[in-house]
């Protein structure tokens, strides 16, 4: 009996370290499974590593949504009005008139990028201190940030909380900690439909104000928010597990900032997988042809770990001329994508943006975390926030916290993967995106 009672707790006690990781290789079983397995994974046996680059940058790699059944997957969670979403409007006119409507509006002087951030992050920080989840403590300033970018006047609280409470919902979704709300989400896009005639730069006058409407949200109050809150979280969280490289990045010149940034993007990029959908044949290595229909996912984590020396260790020093020989243009690094193939339209906003937030953070205030720090980020990156001049925490705070996250993960991996089973078979039954096409062939792609 004693025997068994300690076996139990034993168990019990060692939860933590295991059990989580198996649930997430369940999960993965699972979305297999469901989505078939018609995706081509990039780098992988058709598709090396050398030609992982030349592949995505394909002419014939530029199908967006149309013909993959993980595309469903996709609308589901970025709705409502996916297919107004840059990201997945297949090539055309459309596409190209809304691309030019995002360039407009990303098309802001530098010295003004600087100004609003540090405004919007000086407000997010104001009194802010203790335990805090970075990703929900940058979410409030990329909305305030994205809406004055959009309209060119400061944001109010309501907007602030609805953009916030929208992005929230979408990111929570896609990493399946939650599911969606869509009365949340189209309370949204009720007032931005009320705002169109204040938007700082014409809207395409093809799309209907509906259309106006889901692209601003798509892409400016999803993506841009989501990303920017986890692009900070994750920088914030670098700089708090390397006190070394947090006293560094207090007085760095851009130029540090930006290897800090980059190697921080390369460990953590955003996109696990970016997917393609091949409308004609690729030829690679002269030999293997990768026929038209075809679903290319290319892995983000894995580019990016390959070719560098032990790939796992944080170093920014990977990113400095002066300590790596090799050009950065030549290193697996695409935090933004490739140039030739819908690369991401804020590739030169984003860093500036969050050069600017960091020094407002550091200059007040000293990060610390026991935290887990991982790509996906479902913790949302616990950390503590110290005024500066005051003592850092004792090993305690430290142990408790790291005690709490582990235990936090047990739970949160087993409601993953029902919620995240469970929106998958959602999705594959809502059919968004195969709907789409079968209704209205000709006009939108
Ligand atoms: C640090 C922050 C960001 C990172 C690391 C990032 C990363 C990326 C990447 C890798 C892609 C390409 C994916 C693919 O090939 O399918 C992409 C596409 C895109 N990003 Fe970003 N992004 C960031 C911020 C933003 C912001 C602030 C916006 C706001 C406008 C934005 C809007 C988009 C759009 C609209 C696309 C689709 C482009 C197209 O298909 O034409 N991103 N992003």
């Amino acid at each position: 009996m004693l025997i068994a009672i300690v076996l139990a707790v034993a168990v019990l006690a060692s939860l933590p370290w295991w059990l989580p990781g198996r649930v997430v290789a369940l999960r993965v079983r699972v979305f297999n499974r469901i989505n078939g397995d018609e995706a081509i994974p990039v780098p992988g046996d058709l598709v090396s590593v050398d030609r992982f680059k030349e592949v995505y940058s394909h002419p014939a790699a530029n199908g967006r949504s149309k013909g993959a059944a993980l595309s469903d997957l996709f609308w589901y969670w970025l709705s409502p009005g996916p297919e107004m979403h840059q990201e997945h409007l297949e090539a055309g006119e459309r596409y190209d008139a809304v691309a030019r409507t995002t360039r407009a509006l990303l098309a802001v002087p530098r010295g003004e990028v600087e100004e609003l951030a540090r405004r919007c992050a000086a407000r997010a920080l104001d009194g802010a201190r203790g335990t805090v989840r970075l990703r929900d403590l940058m979410m409030p300033l990329w909305a305030e940030f994205s809406y004055e970018l959009v309209f060119a006047e400061p944001c109010p609280r309501e907007a602030r909380d609805l953009i916030a409470g929208n992005a929230n919902d979408v990111v929570a979704a896609l990493k399946c900690t939650g599911l969606r709300h869509m009365e949340r989400r189209d309370r949204l896009t009720r007032y931005l439909l009320g705002r169109l005639s204040r938007v700082r730069v014409p809207l395409p006058p093809d799309l209907t104000p509906r259309e106006q409407a889901f692209y601003l949200q798509g892409t400016f109050f999803n993506t841009a928010v989501v990303q920017m809150s986890e692009a900070m979280a994750h920088l914030l969280m670098v700089l708090a597990q390397h006190p070394g490289v947090q006293d560094d990045a207090r007085d760095a010149d851009d130029r540090h900032l930006d290897h800090v940034i980059a190697e921080t993007m390369r460990l953590y990029p955003l996109f696990g997988i970016a997917h393609r959908v091949t409308t004609g044949d690729i030829e690679v290595d002269g030999r293997t042809t990768i026929p038209a229909g075809s679903v290319l996912c290319f892995n983000y984590p894995e580019f990016h770990r390959a070719g560098f020396a032990d790939p796992d260790r944080f170093d920014p020093g990977r990113f400095d001329p002066a300590e790596s020989f090799k050009p950065a243009k030549e290193l697996n690094h695409i935090p933004f994508g490739v140039a030739a193939n819908r690369p991401c339209p804020a590739w030169r906003l984003a860093p500036i943006a969050m050069r600017a937030v960091t020094r407002e953070v550091l200059r007040g205030h000293t990060l610390v975390t026991s935290a887990a720090h991982t790509r996906s980020l479902p913790n949302r990156g616990p950390c503590l926030l110290i005024p500066r001049g005051e003592p850092a925490p004792g090993r305690a705070a430290l142990a408790w916290m790291r005690l709490r996250d582990r235990w936090e993960d047990v739970w949160r991996s087993l409601v993953q993967l029902v919620l995240g089973t469970y929106m998958v078979w959602d999705a594959r039954r809502q059919r968004l995106c195969e709907r789409h096409f079968a209704q209205c062939p000709v006009t939108h792609h």
